[in-house]
Formats: structure tokens, C-alpha cells, sequence
């Protein structure tokens, strides 16, 4: 048996069958084994023989060594309740440069984005948000009584903030930001999203959204994370374990606000942490060397992708994130199935751009090779 060079196992499966080596791609300290097998719909491309996830903005390398050691050392607390967040919350402040009073700790981001989906329907008024961007805060905002104003994007696909500042009403109680957006990988310029931030918090609660911030590489971009430093009100800036750390199956993000209003979801919040999370998450964050194996192995992988867009000359959103967004031209839904009989699941409807564009996100780049060859089989034909 001939052994796989690091070239070949980076290129992918075809060009290990290609090379008449043994398909199977070994397990290493950061990836499962990798069976390859031939594709029962195509002779010419070699199929892994597992679900390939570009559905979730996943990571797909994660949790860390680090992480899993932490989990693994702690697993005996399983039958303790998790209380003590304490010196998780220490090492955030530090990192973020606010204090532990500024500090939600959530089942998830999605449970901050919950809360603040229940603030902003106290009154039964209206939410304001970019068209399309992440639903969690908005479901729950509209299930507990606002009305929903969505902004469309502009022709770029860049929030509009003109256009969603002359949508405020009086009767406004949030206005959410994702930064970057999702399922459109970029990001808000940095100075008029400071500008917008300040001048809306006056009056309302303003969310800025923050789940891919370690991914983005962009001179325009900066965390709102400084207000909250500061010490403005009526600003919630959300972070996540989910996506550069690679936790989110074991659930736990971070809201950051003035302490009165951080003080304020803690008491409407109902999820509880999850003792392995809470410890998973403070090695985690701890670690500099994972996030950087990861977001370099992002940039791979986006580079292979957005390759592929330019030889094909499609459109597509420059991605400041681990995802990104292609318009194919057709219906997301038809799309998404022919890559299913391949084994890729892509990124599920957005609309209203689901009639052209699909979102698909970043894996290892041996698989987005593989995506690559799946899609010119498919559609470029
Ligand atoms: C913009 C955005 N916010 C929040 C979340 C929720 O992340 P989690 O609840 O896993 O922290 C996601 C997940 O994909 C997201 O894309």
C-alpha cells in the first residue's frame, strides 16, 4: 500500500483515485478517516462515503484538542449543576477588555439573541433588521408580539443602514445587526456602524450580532465590543463558541452589555450552562493556536471556492466569514438536492434571494475540492 503524499490528500479524492492509491485518506490528531468511494452517479468523481456539512457554518475541525481535554477531565461533574462561570467570564473580560458585570453567558448566542428578541417585544412595537439576515432574534421578537421591519440589502448586498435608519418608528424597540451578516458574508463599514450604533441606542435597544468576528480579516471592520467598554446603554454586542472555537453542539455564547442590562437578561434568561460546555469553553479561549489553524484552513477554503466562481464567472459575496454565497442562478431548493445525491448538504432557503443564490459553507479543503468537482459536473457542463 502506497502511502498518501500531503498533495494528494489536499486535492482530494479524485486525484487520489486518479493516482491509483488505496482511497481511504487516514485519521489524523484533527480530522476522522476519510473513506472514498466511487460515486454511484458519476464514474468520474470519488464520493466520500459520509454527509459532507456546507449547511451550517460549522467548524469542521473543531472542538480543539484543548477543548476536548477539558471535557474529557471534567466529565465526573456531569452529575453536578454548573454554576460556577466564574473564571470563564474572567478570561473573556480580559480578552474583550470589559468587566464580568458586562457578561451573559448563553445556551448558545441564540439564547442571548432570545432574550433580546423578548426585550424588544415588550411593548408590542416594531423590530428593525436587514433583509435577508439571521432569524432567531426576529422569530422570537414576532412570536412575542413586534412587528418585524426588514431592510432590504442594497445592490451589493450590503446592509443598507440609510435605509433601515428612515425605517425606525417611534415605536422601534430594537434594531439587530449582524455583523457580518449572514446568509451575505460581509461586513458593515466600521465608521458608520459605530455612528448608526450610538445615535439608535438612545432611544432603543440596538443588537449587533458578532457570531463570526474572529473570522474577519477586513481593514472597514471593527467589534462594537468598544461601546460596551465604554459604557453605552441600550447596546447588546453577541459573541458564540459555535463557530471559531468549533462547541457549537454543546451550546454556550456571550452577550456583552452595561452592566444594568446585562443584569436585566440574566434575570428573563431560562437556559442553564452545561458544566462541560463551561469548561470546554474556557480552555478553549485560553487557546491561540487552534483559531489560527482554523481561520487560516478557512481562507484555504474559501480561496478554492471563490476560485472556482471566478473561472465559472459567477457572482458571489466576497466573505469576510467561514460561509459563502454564490448565485448560481437557479433555485436554491433544486440546487441543494443535486448536491445532496452527491453528498454535500448546502445551506438551506434564504429569502428572499432563494430564487438565485445559494449559501454554502466552508469545510477542510480536500472536501471543498471535492465540492468544486461536484459543482462543473453539475452545472458547467
Ligand atoms: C449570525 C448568527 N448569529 C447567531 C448564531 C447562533 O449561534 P449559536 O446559538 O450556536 O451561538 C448563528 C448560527 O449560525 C449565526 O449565524
Amino acid at each position: 500500500m502506497k502511502d498518501l503524499t500531503r498533495r494528494q490528500i489536499l486535492l482530494g479524492g479524485s486525484a487520489i483515485v486518479a493516482a491509483g492509491l488505496i482511497p481511504t485518506i487516514p485519521k489524523t490528531p484533527l480530522t476522522p478517516a476519510m473513506k472514498l468511494m466511487q460515486s454511484a452517479l458519476a464514474d468520474d468523481i470519488a464520493r466520500p462515503d459520509y454527509m459532507i456539512r456546507l449547511s451550517s457554518n460549522e467548524n469542521p475541525y473543531g472542538p480543539s484538542r484543548v477543548a476536548l481535554k477539558a471535557i474529557a477531565e471534567n466529565m465526573h461533574l456531569a452529575n453536578r449543576y454548573s454554576r460556577n462561570s466564574r473564571a470563564l467570564e474572567e478570561v473573556l473580560a480580559g480578552i474583550n477588555g470589559v468587566s464580568t458585570d458586562n457578561i451573559v453567558i448563553g445556551t448558545g448566542s441564540s439564547e442571548i439573541l432570545n432574550v433580546a428578541g423578548l426585550l424588544g417585544s415588550r411593548t408590542h412595537g416594531s423590530v428593525v433588521c436587514a433583509d435577508p439576515t439571521y432569524q432567531t432574534l426576529l422569530r422570537y421578537a414576532e412570536n412575542s408580539g413586534a412587528e418585524i421591519i426588514r431592510v432590504p440589502v442594497n445592490e451589493s448586498l450590503n446592509t443598507d443602514l440609510d435605509a433601515m435608519r428612515a425605517a425606525v418608528r417611534d415605536d422601534t424597540d430594537l434594531v439587530y445587526l449582524t455583523n457580518p451578516n449572514n446568509p451575505i458574508p460581509s461586513i458593515i463599514e466600521k465608521n458608520a456602524l459605530r455612528k448608526f450604533v450610538l445615535e439608535q441606542s438612545k432611544d432603543r435597544l440596538v443588537f449587533v450580532d458578532e457570531a463570526y468576528h474572529e473570522y474577519v480579516d477586513n481593514p472597514d471592520y471593527e467589534s462594537m465590543m468598544g461601546l460596551i467598554a465604554e459604557g453605552h446603554k441600550n447596546i447588546i454586542v453577541a459573541r458564540t463558541a459555535s463557530k471559531i472555537h468549533g462547541l457549537a453542539g454543546l451550546r454556550i455564547g456571550f452577550g456583552f452589555a452595561h452592566p444594568d442590562l446585562a443584569a436585566e437578561m440574566r434575570r428573563i434568561k431560562t437556559g442553564e450552562m452545561h458544566v462541560l460546555a463551561v469548561v470546554a469553553a474556557h480552555a478553549s479561549y485560553l487557546d491561540e493556536e487552534f483559531p489560527a489553524f482554523a481561520i487560516r484552513k478557512n481562507k484555504e477554503s474559501l480561496q478554492i471556492v471563490e476560485d472556482m466562481c471566478e473561472e465559472l464567472d459567477l457572482r458571489y459575496i466576497k466573505s469576510d466569514t467561514n460561509f459563502t454565497f454564490i448565485q448560481t442562478g437557479m433555485q436554491n431548493s433544486v440546487v441543494k438536492e443535486k448536491f445532496e445525491a452527491y453528498g454535500i448538504l448546502t445551506g438551506r432557503d434564504f429569502p428572499p434571494l432563494h430564487d438565485t443564490w445559494t449559501r454554502v459553507s466552508m469545510s477542510k479543503p480536500e472536501e471543498m475540492h471535492y465540492f468544486v468537482q461536484v459543482y462543473k459536473q453539475l452545472f458547467s457542463t
